[in-house]
C-alpha cells in the first residue's frame, strides 16, 4: 500500500507534466517530470533497463521536502518516467528523502538506500541548538522494489547516526553509496563531518546489505577541498581507484577549483583488506558552471558511466521559481583514466540518434565565418582548430552558438593559446541575473594552437569536451530556441575542421 503522500505526489506529477510542452524540456537530458530536480540517485541497471532516480519536489520548481523521482532508459539517451518512487512519509524521513544509491539483491529485488532527514524542513526555526541536533539527525534507510513500486523496510533506519563514533556530526551524515564487493558482501560510503567540522567519508560493511556495521573513516578532507564532501562514489578505473565527491564551499585554486559548490576527483591506490585509500592525483571533474553530485554505474558491457546534476546550489537562481520545471542531468559520460587524469566522453549510444551530418575540412578562419547547415540546438559539434603553418599562432578563437543573428544573443566558447585557457561564456545568452556566467579552464597542452572541442547542445544546455574529454565544461542556458545559429571567430588566422551531427530521438 502506498502512503497518501506518495499517491498525492504521483497524482500531482501527472497533472503538472501534462501542462509542459515537449519542446519546453531538453530532448535527451533528463529533467524532472514536473517541478524541481537536484542530485541523481540510485543510478543502476536492473531488469534490462537503466534506472535513474533523482532528488525531487513535484509540487514546485524549487527545492523543498525531498521525494525521489524516477525514470528508466535502455539507451541512456531516451528516458521515460516512472511514477515517483519515494515520498517523505515516515517519522525517520519526514524532513525529506535525501540522496542515495540502488543495487540489485541476490533475490532479484531492487534495493534503495537513502538518507532520511527526521524533522520537517521548518521545524528548527525556534528550536534551541541542543534539540536541533536531535531534530535534524540524518539516518540511512532501505526500500525494496520491483522497478516501479518501492516498499520501505519496516526496521528502518538501518544505519543510525548514533552508530557513528563519539564526536562525529549527527546532522551531516548522508548520501550512502552501496558497492557490491567481489566476495558478494557490501561496502557503503557515507559522507559526514568530524568533530572539528571537517568533511570525511565513512565506510560501513554488510554481508546482506540490510544489517550494517561501521568500519572506519576512508578519508578526511584535512581542510583541502571545501568543507563537507557530499555524494561520494568510489570505483576502480583503468588500474586506479577513484573517489568522486562534491565539496561544499570550495576556495579557488588557480583555475583548477572555483569558489563554492564544486566537484572533486581523487585518484590513487586502494587496499581492500585494510580500507586504506592513498590518493595520488586530484582534479575538478567539470570546469564549467553547472555540475554537482556525480554518480556512476558499471554498464553490463563494462563501461564506467557517470551522470551528474547539471546545476549546483550556487546557480539555482538561473531558473525562475515559476518555471514548470527546474534542474536537469548532464549527459551520461563514459569515464577512463590515463596520464594521471580522468577523461570523459559523451555516451556512445548518442550515435544511434544522429541524423543530418555535415562536414567541412581545412576551412580558413579570419574574422568571422558561418558554415552552411552548421547550426541547431540539439547537435554534436566536433571542431578541430589549428594554426596556419608558417604563420604566428592566432591570438583567440571563439565559437558562438545558440546565437540570434539579429540581436547577437549567444553563448561562446573561447580559446586563448597564449595562456592556454578555454572560457565558457553565457553572459550574452539572455540572462538578467547577477550569477556566474563565465568560467575558465587551463588547457596547457594546446598552447601551440592545436585544440579539439566537441560541443553537445540540447536545447537548454551545452557541454564542451576538450581534447578528447581531458577537460569538460558544462553550463545550462535558457536562450530562446529560435537562436540556433553558429559562427566561428578569430583574432589572427586559424584553420578548422568541423563536423555537425543533428541529434533526433
Ligand atoms: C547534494 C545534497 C545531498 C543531499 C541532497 C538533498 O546536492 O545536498 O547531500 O542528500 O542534496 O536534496
Amino acid at each position: 500500500m502506498n502512503s497518501n503522500k506518495l499517491e498525492k505526489a504521483r497524482q500531482i506529477e501527472l497533472e503538472k507534466e501534462a501542462l509542459i510542452g515537449e519542446k519546453d524540456k531538453p530532448m535527451f537530458h533528463l529533467c524532472p517530470r514536473a517541478g524541481w530536480m537536484n542530485d541523481p540517485n540510485g543510478f543502476s541497471y536492473y531488469n534490462g533497463e537503466y534506472h535513474l532516480f533523482y532528488q525531487y519536489n513535484p509540487y514546485n520548481s524549487y527545492w523543498d521536502t525531498m521525494h525521489w523521482g524516477h525514470a528508466v532508459s535502455r539507451t541512456l539517451m531516451r528516458w521515460s518516467y516512472r511514477p515517483a518512487a519515494l515520498a517523505p512519509d515516515h517519522p525517520y524521513d519526514e524532513g525529506g528523502c535525501y540522496s542515495g544509491s540502488a543495487v540489485e539483491m541476490p533475490d532479484g529485488r531492487q534495493l534503495i538506500m537513502y538518507t532520511g532527514l527526521r524533522a520537517p524542513k521548518d521545524a528548527g526555526e525556534e528550536l534551541e541548538a541542543a534539540s536541533l541536533q536531535d531534530k535534524f539527525m540524518q539516518c540511512q534507510n532501505l526500500a525494496f522494489g520491483d522497478g516501479t513500486d518501492y516498499v520501505k523496510y519496516d526496521k528502518n533506519p538501518v544505519i543510525d547516526c548514533n552508530d557513528l563514533p563519539e564526536g562525529f556530526s549527527r546532522i551531516d551524515f548522508r548520501d550512502p553509496k552501496i558497492i557490491r564487493q567481489k566476495d558478494g558482501s557490501y561496502l557503503c560510503l557515507i559522507a559526514g563531518r568530524a568533530a572539528d567540522e571537517d568533511g570525511q567519508i565513512y565506510l560501513f560493511k554488510s554481508r546482506d546489505c540490510i544489517s550494517w556495521k561501521y568500519w572506519k573513516v576512508l578519508i578526511k578532507n584535512e581542510g583541502r577541498f571545501g568543507i563537507m564532501w557530499e555524494c561520494p562514489d568510489f570505483f576502480e578505473l583503468d588500474g586506479k581507484q577513484i573517489l568522486l565527491a562534491s565539496p561544499m564551499e570550495m576556495a579557488p585554486k588557480g583555475l583548477e577549483y572555483h569558489n563554492g559548490a564544486g566537484s572533486l576527483c581523487l585518484a590513487g591506490e586502494y587496499d581492500e583488506e585494510t580500507g586504506t585509500f592513498t590518493p595520488q592525483y586530484d582534479q575538478a571533474i567539470d570546469y564549467g558552471i553547472d555540475f554537482y553530485a556525480a554518480q556512476t554505474i558499471l554498464t553490463p558491457d563494462g563501461r564506467r558511466v557517470m551522470i551528474a546534476w547539471m546545476q549546483n546550489w550556487d546557480t539555482c537562481l538561473m531558473r525562475d521559481k515559476r518555471a514548470p520545471w527546474a534542474g536537469q542531468m548532464t549527459l551520461p559520460r563514459e569515464l577512463s583514466f590515463r596520464d594521471g587524469r580522468l577523461y570523459q566522453q559523451p555516451i556512445r549510444e548518442m550515435e544511434i540518434y544522429y541524423t543530418n551530418s555535415v562536414s567541412y575540412r581545412k576551412v580558413p578562419v579570419f574574422d568571422e565565418i558561418s558554415l552552411y547547415a552548421v547550426e541547431g540546438r540539439t547537435i554534436d559539434l566536433d571542431l578541430t582548430v589549428r594554426p596556419v603553418p608558417g604563420e604566428p599562432v592566432y591570438r583567440k578563437f571563439s565559437v558562438w552558438f545558440a546565437m540570434d543573428p539579429v540581436t547577437r544573443i549567444h553563448t561562446a566558447v573561447r580559446f586563448t593559446p597564449v595562456d592556454g585557457t578555454v572560457k565558457i561564456d553565457r553572459k550574452y545568452a539572455g540572462s538578467r541575473k547577477a550569477l556566474v556566467h563565465q568560467r575558465r579552464c587551463l588547457v596547457p597542452e594546446s598552447m601551440d594552437g592545436n585544440i579539439r572541442m566537441r560541443i553537445i547542445l540540447d536545447r537548454y544546455s551545452c557541454e564542451v569536451f576538450i581534447n578528447d574529454g581531458r577537460y569538460v565544461m558544462s553550463a545550462v542556458i535558457f536562450t530562446d530556441l529560435s537562436a540556433e545559429k553558429i559562427c566561428f571567430r578569430t583574432e589572427g588566422k586559424a584553420i578548422i575542421d568541423v563536423t555537425k551531427k543533428e541529434i533526433s530521438l
